[in-house]
């Protein structure tokens, strides 16, 4: 497979994403001096052979891929960890993993010395697709997920579609779920091309791969106009407001990706009540988004808790107000505020105990 590399413009300069199968082979056979790996522990275990070299580094941090393990209170040991093993500024962090591990990795990196160097292999489909670029760190204290962060680049991202062989269906749905958010931040042409294609995705990796570059493009337009987040960016976090919730409401018991799936369909069926939005659109996105969420509209999601998470999301401006991006009659999403009245926490109500399973 030759998929096309891309180079990202960054506050820090530019830094290349590359397709390369081999890129795991080539750095265990010749480990370069002055490095530090941070690796997901499930990774390191399946794939212990071929990273044989790098577990043998004498600078190894291996970590579970869960959530607490992100915690600020977790970070003195990983600090501690670098500190014994001689850290120094002029090195560079190495991570081998999803999500989480980019996330640990990408704030010691920003605030180790006050900054150091670090390179991504992402091993989940939602790093590969989505957060391997766009140069955010969060990371969580206390019962606040994502509340701290930075946004620091890393220096190269090395793709290699080969691990996704090992993920569990979940996984890589919560994945296809933020690839799917992707196309339609596009527009309904690009929605369409997924959709058509959504089945390939799971047996055919030149169509993966054929869709991670995809949504890695579009993705690179916005962030290289708006790194920080202030503008065009925002519109990333359709799906999220609602996802977010879903998460926190579930007590993370539905994957990140897939509380996304259900919150775009959501944010589309209640874009349609709320009048600026359209039925057919709802309609239209429904079969894929419910396909890709199958398996969890049973998931029971306590209204209270929902509304809670809904009400502290970081994205909210003002008081009784939620900041929503939702699409409108031509399936563009923008960003908006919306009143937390009763007709909105009553669709909201009705669209999770009846429409979400329909
Ligand atoms: N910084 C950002 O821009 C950003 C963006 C989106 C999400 N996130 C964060 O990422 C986290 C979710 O990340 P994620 O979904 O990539 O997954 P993850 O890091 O939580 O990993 C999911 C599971 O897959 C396992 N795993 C990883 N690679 C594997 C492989 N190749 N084969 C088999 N198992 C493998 C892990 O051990 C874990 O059990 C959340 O904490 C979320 O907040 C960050
Ligand atoms: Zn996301």
């Amino acid at each position: 497979m030759t998929t096309e590399n891309l180079t990202i413009r960054s506050h820090k300069g530019p830094y290349e994403v590359r397709f390369d199968d081999d890129a795991l082979a080539r750095l265990n056979a010749d480990v370069p001096d002055g490095v530090h790996f941070i690796v997901d522990g499930r990774v390191a275990d399946l794939y212990a052979t071929d990273m044989d070299a790098i577990l043998s580094h004498p600078s190894v941090l291996r970590i579970d891929a869960t959530e607490s393990n992100k915690s600020l209170d977790r970070f003195p040991a990983y600090v501690q960890h670098l500190i014994d093993r001689g850290i120094r500024r002029e090195h560079v962090l190495i991570a081998i993993g999803g999500g989480i591990t980019q996330d640990i990795t990408c704030f010691l990196a920003a605030t180790l010395l006050r900054g150091v160097d670090w390179r991504f292999y992402p091993t989940t489909l939602l790093a590969q697709a989505d957060s391997c670029i766009g140069s955010k760190s969060s990371i969580n204290s206390g019962s606040a997920k994502n509340i701290l962060g930075t946004f620091t680049p890393p220096k190269q991202v090395f793709v290699s579609t080969r691990f996704l062989e090992t993920l569990d269906e979940r996984d890589v749905r919560s994945g296809v779920g933020e690839m799917i958010k992707v196309q339609v931040i596009d527009g309904p042409k690009s929605f369409d091309a997924i959709a058509r294609s959504y089945d390939s995705l799971f047996t055919d990796p030149v169509v993966m791969e054929h869709f991670i570059h995809r949504s890695l493009d579009v993705k690179k337009g916005y962030i290289e106009r708006d790194e920080f987040d202030r503008g065009p960016r925002n519109v990333f976090n359709y799906g999220h407001s609602f996802g977010h919730a879903i998460e926190a409401a579930t007590d993370f018991a539905v994957p990140h990706g897939i509380a996304v799936t259900m919150g775009m369909d959501m944010a589309n069926w209640l874009a349609a009540r709320l009048g600026i939005g359209d039925d057919a659109h709802w309609a239209r996105m429904h079969p894929v988004l419910r396909g890709n969420y199958r398996g969890y509209e049973t998931t029971e999601i306590p209204l209270d808790p929902f509304f809670s998470a809904l009400s502290k999301d970081k994205k909210n401006v003002g008081q009784g107000t939620v900041t929503l991006i939702l699409p409108d009659r031509d399936a563009r999403v923008f960003r908006d505020a919306y009143p937390a009245d009763d007709a909105f926490r009553a669709a909201c109500r009705h669209y999770l105990e009846d429409i979400r399973r329909s």
